[in-house]
């Protein structure tokens, strides 16, 4: 048997391939089968005259997603999916799939999701998984090469670490569970004994809203280090970031070509230095004039090009009554290009002027909201590290500047409005502090006592932070929603299949 992926190694060859029919269409002597594999796509050719009777008849029962086994001659050919196509010599059904739901016609997203045990075999969604493994694959390799140690954290914890709003309980014995909304603060203890550690797990968080970057349970990253300042924090998150897009860009350019992601936005990132400012700094370019000014001519240049595309489309129209088959096809396909990057402009221009009003009237003290995340990274083609945040709105456990006001928090936004990605902070190493915070907080010293003895014994300087992986996978794909970044998602009304 032969892999998809490993055509190139067998051109002129004869091989076996078994898998499923992706998509097929019959012209009087000949089937063409779009062949997958789970390692990729190949255009298939079966002629009536190179194949025995049995083989022929099985060719013209498949149906879409019909399991089957090919075996044919390798060819190179350019204008074929993947670079080759199959001449047919032999074909054996394994099963010939039911009515399958999922056609190339388009379907509404719940539809989809309704059946994301089957679209998870489109050709997006294949490529979108692989690029999370890849990027799964980057994150052990970057952390792994530096000597850290990965570690399992709690999924059962006493405790809520990231406020108490977003809590799942569950029943445990006699007593109450919540599930880990983090594993930090069993990474401090591990960095403790390890020096430098990291988490890969799921955590959950009951976020009652839907928003294309909330899930309820997602996996984060967390990498935990002793002797490390605020700082040092940020140079290991920034490599980190540049080395996972650019083991992606140089493993995946197949899987970003099929989500059609602009590659050069994701080449600045992994090559230009990223962005560093204050909280105090990001609140004045929001609030600023040259703010409010960069989105009304955007708002401007949005209504010249829908103005430009809406004339196009004319004479497009015009000219498709007239043309051949193949200018047909073309003409078609450029007006569904049309009409969704016009449904875009819209959405923009309803958006523009509460984004504009958001931003100017943006209080310092506050956390960002998703559009001024957006508005900020207008302005950006780099992440953006933002630190020193208002203490208030930031976690117990963080550590205070000498103003004793700002957290040395820091928050990294993704460009291309893909918002927050990576939150984390130095730690707060006094005993005496940590308490009043407890206290301040009102959470319930007694849960926190284990947490308190790494302030006793033996406290040091540390830092560390959590990368969420969808939303990571959601930015590198060029994917409007992390639903998509995740094989089952789990959100707010959804939780199946
Ligand atoms: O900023 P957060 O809440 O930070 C922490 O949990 C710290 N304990 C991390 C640390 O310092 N070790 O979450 C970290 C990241 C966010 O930046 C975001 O990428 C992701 O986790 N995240 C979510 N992703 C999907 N759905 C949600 N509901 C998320 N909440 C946070
Ligand atoms: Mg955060």
């Amino acid at each position: 048997m032969t892999y998809i992926k490993d055509l190139a190694d067998h051109v002129n060859n004869q091989v076996t391939l078994k898998g499923w029919v992706y998509n097929f269409r019959s012209s009087g002597s000949l089937v063409f089968i779009e062949m997958r594999d789970g390692t990729g796509l190949t255009q298939c050719v079966v002629a009536k005259d190179d194949v025995s009777g049995d083989a022929w008849e099985a060719a013209n029962s498949l149906r879409q997603e019909s399991s089957l086994e090919i075996t044919g001659n390798v060819k190179a050919d350019e204008r074929s999916v993947g670079g080759h196509e199959i001449h047919v010599s032999d074909v054996k059904v394994i099963q010939i799939a039911e009515n399958y739901p999922i056609t190339p016609k388009e379907h509404g997203v719940e539809f989809l999701m309704n059946n994301r045990h089957l679209w998870l075999r489109s050709q997006r969604q294949w490529a979108a998984m692989r690029v999370r493994n890849e990027i799964i694959f980057a994150i052990h390799t970057f952390f792994q090469g530096r000597g850290f140690v990965q570690m399992d954290s709690p999924i059962f914890t006493g405790n809520a670490a990231e406020g108490s709003t977003t809590l799942f309980e569950t029943d445990y014995f006699e007593d109450k569970a919540y599930l880990a909304q983090t594993g930090q603060l069993y990474g401090e203890a591990m960095a403790m004994a390890h020096g430098q550690i990291y988490t890969f797990g799921p955590t959950f968080r009951a976020e009652k809203s839907k928003t294309r970057r909330h899930l309820t349970e997602f996996w984060m990253i967390e990498p935990e280090m002793a002797f490390y300042d605020l700082d040092m924090n940020m140079d290991l998150a920034e490599d980190m970031i540049k080395a996972i897009v650019s083991q992606v860009l140089e493993k995946c350019p197949n899987e970003l070509e099929i989500l059609e992601r602009d590659i050069e936005a994701l080449k600045k990132v992994a090559e230009k230095p990223f962005e560093r400012m204050t909280y105090t700094e990001a609140v004045d370019i929001l609030t600023s004039d040259d703010t409010a000014d960069m989105l009304d001519e955007m708002a401007e240049s949005r209504r010249q090009e829908q103005v430009d595309l809406e004339n196009e489309w004319e004479e497009i129209k015009k000219e498709r009554g007239q043309a051949k088959k193949w200018r047909k096809a073309q003409i078609d396909q450029r007006i569904k290009e049309i009409s969704a990057r016009i449904d875009q402009i819209e959405e923009d221009l309803r958006n523009i002027p509460s984004w504009k009003e958001s931003a100017r009237d943006f209080e310092w003290g506050n956390d960002f909201g998703g559009s001024d995340e957006t508005v900020l990274m207008m302005q950006f083609d780099v992440p953006l590290i933002v630190t020193h945040w208002p203490a208030e709105i930031k976690a117990f456990y963080m550590k205070r500047d000498e103003t004793d006001k700002l957290a040395l928090g820091m928050d990294i936004l993704a460009p291309e409005g893909y918002g927050e990605i990576v939150g984390g902070s130095q730690r707060e190493d006094s005993l005496e502090v940590l308490e009043e915070r407890i206290a301040e907080e009102g959470l319930d010293k007694e849960v926190f006592e284990w947490y308190l003895d790494l302030r006793r014994f033996g406290t040091v300087p540390h830092s560390g932070y959590g990368l969420g992986l969808e939303r990571t996978v959601a930015w590198i794909c060029g994917l409007s929603h992390v639903r998509e970044t995740i094989p089952f998602p789990r959100m707010m009304g959804r939780l199946t299949p």
